[in-house]
Order: C-alpha cells, then sequence, then structure tokens
C-alpha cells in the first residue's frame, strides 16, 4: 500500500479557483479591522453600502413573514409575488414591461452576475468590461473561463463610457459587453444615448449586454435610465438590478435580474443547484420594499447628493489631489498620482497604505479596480466621519 505522505494530502485545488483573486473591497476592510482590533480608533472609507439603517416597512415585513411561519423553501426563482413585484416597479419607474417569466430573484446581484456570466460565457469567449471596474467583474468572467477586454475611459471625460469607445473594441470573438451606469468606482452615468447606442449595436450583432444597475436609483443627473425600457433590443439584454443599495439592505442579500425568459431559465437551472431560493423572509421584505413607499429611495438619494459635493469640495481642496466628479452611486475615485515619487511611494497601494497605517483612514487602492493612479472613497457614511478622514488625509499629504 503507498504509504500516506504529506505530498498526497497536499491541498490541491482546480485551476479555476487559481484564476480568481480575492475581492479587494473586502480586503481593504479586513485591513482596517485588523488595526480596530488593535484598539486604533480607525476612518473607515473603504464600505460599499449605505450608512443608512434599512426602512422600518420593510423590517417589519421580514418579521412579519417569520410570525407567519413564511419559512420553507421557495420556488427557484423567487416567489410568483416577488416577481412581479420587480417587474412592476421596474415598470413604473422605466417603462418596461417585464413579465414574470423574464426575472428572477438571486442572493444579491452579485450573485445574479455570477449566474448569468455561468451561463452566456465559454472558455474564451471575450468579454467588453470598462475600466475603472468594479472588483468581481474580471474575476467572474475569469471564473467562467472568458477573457476580459478592458476598455480604459478617459478620467478627463469623468470616466464616462461612450458608444463609440466600446464599438472600437467589438471583435468577432466579443459574446458580452458589461456596462455599469452608475458605476462603481467612478460614479460616472453613460448618457441614454449611448447606452442605447451600444445595445442596438451589440443587438445587430448578436452579443450580450449585461447592464448592472445596481446604483440606477443613485443617478444624480436627473436622467434616470434603464436600457430595459428598449423593448426592440431585448432580446441580448440583461438588467441586473439589487436592492442592497436602493434600500439599504446590503445584508439581506437579494437582487434580480429581468431578461429573456430562456436565459432567466437557464440561471434558474443553475440556481436550483447551488444556492436554491434567495431566503423565503427577505423575499417577504423586497415585496414590501419595492410595493410600499418610495419616499426613503429619494430621501437616501437626497442625502447622498450632500454628502457627494462635501467630500468632493474637501478633496479638491487638498494640495495634489485631483478628483472627477461622479454622478452618480456613493464613491468618488480621486487620482493621487501627485505623490508619486514621494518617499515609499510608487503606487496607489503605498498612498492607500501610508493612509491606513499611518493616518488610520481606510480607502480602498485603484489596482482592484484596474487603475493605478486612484484610491476609491466611500461617502455613504455621516459628515462627521468624512470630516475627520479628509482632515487626517490633509495632514498626512502635506506630509509627504
Ligand atoms: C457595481 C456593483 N454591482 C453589483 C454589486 C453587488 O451588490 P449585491 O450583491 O449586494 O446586490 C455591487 C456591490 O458593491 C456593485 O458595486
Amino acid at each position: 500500500m503507498t504509504p500516506v505522505t504529506e505530498a498526497t494530502h497536499a491541498l490541491k485545488l482546480t485551476e479555476r479557483i487559481n484564476r480568481i483573486e480575492p475581492s479587494a473591497t473586502m480586503a481593504a476592510a479586513a485591513e482596517a479591522e485588523k488595526l480596530r482590533q488593535q484598539g486604533i480608533e480607525v476612518v473607515d472609507l473603504t464600505a460599499g453600502e449605505p450608512h443608512f439603517s434599512t426602512p422600518q416597512h420593510i423590517k417589519d415585513a421580514a418579521i412579519a413573514a417569520i410570525q407567519a411561519n413564511f419559512t420553507k423553501y421557495t420556488a427557484v426563482a423567487g416567489t410568483a409575488e416577488l416577481r412581479d413585484a420587480i417587474a412592476q416597479r421596474h415598470s413604473e419607474d422605466f417603462g418596461s414591461g417585464y413579465k414574470r417569466e423574464e426575472v428572477i430573484a438571486s442572493v444579491g446581484g452579485k450573485h445574479v452576475l455570477f449566474n448569468a456570466i455561468q451561463v452566456l460565457i465559454e472558455h474564451g469567449d471575450d468579454v467588453i468590461l470598462p475600466v475603472p471596474y468594479w472588483v468581481s467583474f474580471k474575476d467572474i468572467v475569469n471564473y467562467a473561463g472568458g477573457k476580459c477586454v478592458l476598455l480604459h475611459a478617459d478620467e478627463a471625460q469623468g470616466f464616462r463610457v461612450t458608444a463609440d469607445m466600446v464599438a472600437r473594441l467589438v471583435t468577432p470573438r466579443t459574446k458580452l459587453i458589461i456596462l455599469n451606469s452608475p458605476s462603481n468606482p467612478s460614479g460616472a452615468v453613460m448618457s441614454p444615448e449611448d447606452q442605447t447606442e451600444v445595445v442596438r449595436f451589440a443587438a445587430e450583432r448578436g452579443i450580450w449586454v449585461i447592464s448592472d444597475e445596481c446604483y440606477v436609483y443613485l443617478n444624480y443627473t436627473g436622467r434616470e435610465f434603464s436600457v430595459g425600457s428598449l423593448h426592440e433590443y431585448r432580446d441580448r439584454i440583461l438588467v441586473c438590478g439589487s436592492l442592497s443599495k436602493t434600500y439599504a439592505m446590503t445584508g439581506w442579500r437579494l437582487g434580480y435580474a429581468l431578461a429573456p425568459a430562456p436565459l432567466v431559465s437557464a440561471m434558474a437551472k443553475l440556481q436550483g443547484q447551488s444556492t436554491s431560493n434567495p431566503t423565503s423572509i427577505v423575499q417577504k421584505a423586497g415585496v414590501a420594499a419595492l410595493k410600499g413607499p418610495q419616499t426613503c429611495v429619494k430621501e437616501m438619494r437626497s442625502e447622498y447628493i450632500k454628502l457627494r459635493d462635501h467630500v468632493l469640495a474637501g478633496l479638491r481642496s487638498i494640495p495634489g489631489v485631483q478628483c472627477t466628479q461622479p454622478e452618480g452611486a456613493f464613491y468618488v475615485y480621486p487620482n493621487v498620482s501627485a505623490f508619486f515619487g514621494r518617499p515609499g511611494i510608487k503606487a496607489a497601494a503605498d498612498v492607500a497604505g501610508k493612509l491606513l497605517r499611518e493616518a488610520h483612514v481606510a480607502t480602498v487602492s485603484g489596482e482592484g479596480f484596474g487603475t493605478t493612479d486612484h484610491i476609491r472613497i466611500s461617502y455613504a457614511t455621516s459628515q462627521k466621519v468624512l470630516d475627520a478622514g479628509l482632515e487626517r488625509m490633509r495632514k498626512l499629504f502635506a506630509s509627504l
């Protein structure tokens, strides 16, 4: 018999898990947590989530669901009630008119994207991805065996992606284009005209468009828009939505896709062999969020606009820091390259590292989002916390 050695026990992981990296945003938050555990008071500006509490009527619906024993499995793609509520909310807000079979509810927007990309992308398929990108897009595509073709947005144009920029990268290998407007991390918003042109161009060539609209209700341009409203091109569009940011429900884990019924069915097949349905009581909370008063969404949005203006003015007043004006979401993405070449600083990661270790301000370095000159700051926090962070940054940058 072969003796059992250390080598035979060595952990041999799959090639596909080694293709992806841990989430940079989660890693940055974990670093901040480590310092906190040492008793250091950290100003944490890494959070990709609202600082607001989930509105009371949504919490009440979940509590009522538990009391009513709504605690069993549901249909994999979500209850009919929830799927209808998702379709109805979207129709009311964007005139889309999706039907129940074109809706799937999943365990957060990230889960929607994971399922969709697993179902659409074969090994070697090209996926056009605008840079800066939200950290998970690249890794989800890599996990599926796809190849990201990076579209570098122009900082001088506020990182806005245009249809021309997308069209220039399309080849016969292009299977999918990912749009994310408003964008995490840049806050850039694509114009409705450019989004329309991208989906028209893609549909003509049989290319899929995934439009990640997790921040669609945090669009500050006054031109709220969903590509789901473009009826004529819908056989190649998947709209990804989430209740996380809209209703301050990040921990509840509820997202959805609006897409052609055959794609929804394929995603439900995959979901049925992994998580099954999103949590039953969360689905009831989701119905309350989508069908209840939307004033909470508007109130949070007004608050974010004030916070954005505040943090932007503060950052722009720090010598050496440059920052484009975000038009949506709740992040600013300042350029800190003016400090490269100062002692110990070669890249954005060094700036973020110094901010954390010396000023105790946690931010996320741009490398995780595909750029080398930036750090991401979340302004989904109180003005008091932002002011403390800005003051510490000002001092640190002045000392470099
Ligand atoms: C652009 C973008 N898409 C999707 C998500 C996923 O959100 P969730 O899974 O909480 O719905 C996030 C979260 O930060 C995001 O920023």
